[in-house]
């Protein structure tokens, strides 16, 4: 059997270990054969190929990116993208596809499946851990701990001037790596985009925090939004993908926090920092997992399921289960963690 494997969406870390897990026992326990399709759908889509073997993985498990490139297109919004999906895939004998992609990656896989017959299998990747069906998603693990570093690192160059420091992390829909890394890192206030925040509550508790001899750092998510509006978007446009563009909450906000207080206010964004680099171990661990379930469901003949993780077991689910609705930070827990931020 030949099997199709691509990596689509924003890049993350682990999705090399992934493709080794997935390669290395195909070829070793069930001797199949591999094609990789570069930049997700895209390649599919134009039969762009990588060959993908046990040579082509050797080396590849601490690797952050991805060997196979990654691309945000969707064959439903190209021509004919379905017909020329199917097109190449016969063309080159695939019998079953590997997407490891998030929530977008995932929807196409799972409409593939399900409506056009195309056996796929998902696996779910997002630094975000924002997918639903999945306790965590690899790549987590890892932009935890940049941004953990980083607020750690922060804090002593915050206390030496006795400043404010705004540090802006990813996720344009979910808390989780702010609430994380912010509790990690000893942060005095945490902003995510499941509550909308009140800038005079983040002011006063930043002014507590000096009046306690603390120089304190805030932590917001890039998706956060203050109470009173939409005033943090730059210009309201959408990006090239049709994405409101939330960019500027962390300047934004030192820029209030400075006016209303009279504190010195500064700004770190972590951006794409965060994603980038060799995985945790946790992640490697997870991937590698990820990957060799995968390839046991292609051997089932268990298409339009998604692996993931339950406690320390893999589960396979359907892949539409994880993409119909983002797993978003509970109140209760943000609430239960609040003691120690304000
Ligand atoms: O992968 C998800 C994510 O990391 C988000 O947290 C972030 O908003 C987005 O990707 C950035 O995407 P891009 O690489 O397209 O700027």
């Amino acid at each position: 059997m030949r099997v199709g494997v691509l990596t689509g969406g924003g890049d993350c870390p682990g999705l090399n270990a992934v493709i080794r897990g997935i390669v290395r026992k195909g070829v070793q326990e069930y001797a199949y054969d591999f094609l990789g399709f570069r930049d997700g759908w895209r390649g599919p889509i134009e039969g762009d190929t990588v060959q993908l073997d046990i040579p082509a993985v050797r080396g590849i498990l601490p690797r952050g990116g991805t060997i196979l490139g990654s691309s945000r297109t969707n064959p439903f919004k190209e021509e004919n993208g379905v017909r020329r999906i199917k097109e190449n895939l016969a063309k080159h004998d695939i019998e079953a596809l590997i997407a490891i992609g998030g929530e977008d990656t995932l929807g196409v896989a799972a409409r593939m499946s399900d409506e056009y017959g195309i056996p796929c299998v998902g696996v779910p990747k997002t630094i975000d851990n924002d997918l639903s069906a999945t306790d965590y998603t690899f790549g987590f693990d890892t932009a935890v701990g940049i941004a953990t570093e980083a607020i750690d690192r922060l804090h002593t160059t915050a206390e030496s001037h006795m400043r404010v420091l705004v540090v802006e992390v990813m996720g344009r829909h979910a808390g989780w790596i702010a609430l994380h890394s912010g509790l990690a890192g000893g942060a005095n206030v945490i902003l995510i985009p499941e509550q909308r925040f009140d800038v005079d509550q983040v002011c006063a508790w930043v002014t507590s925090r000096f009046k306690a001899s603390y120089a304190p750092i805030v932590v917001v998510s890039e998706g956060a939004m203050p109470k009173d509006g939409e005033m943090i978007l730059k210009d309201g446009s959408l990006d090239s993908f049709g994405h409101v563009r939330l960019s500027g909450v962390g300047e934004w906000l030192a820029k209030e926090i400075e006016q209303r207080t009279g504190k010195e206010a500064r700004t770190t964004v972590l951006g794409h920092v965060q994603r980038g680099g060799t995985p945790s171990a946790f992640d490697r661990w997870l991937a590698t997992r990820f990957g060799l379930h995968a390839i046991e469901a292609v051997r089932d003949g268990d298409f339009g399921k998604m692996v993931a993780l339950r406690g320390t077991d893999i589960v396979r689910v359907p892949i539409g289960e994880a993409t119909a609705k983002l797993k978003t930070v509970d109140p209760k827990l943000y609430e239960e963690v609040g003691v120690f931020f304000g």
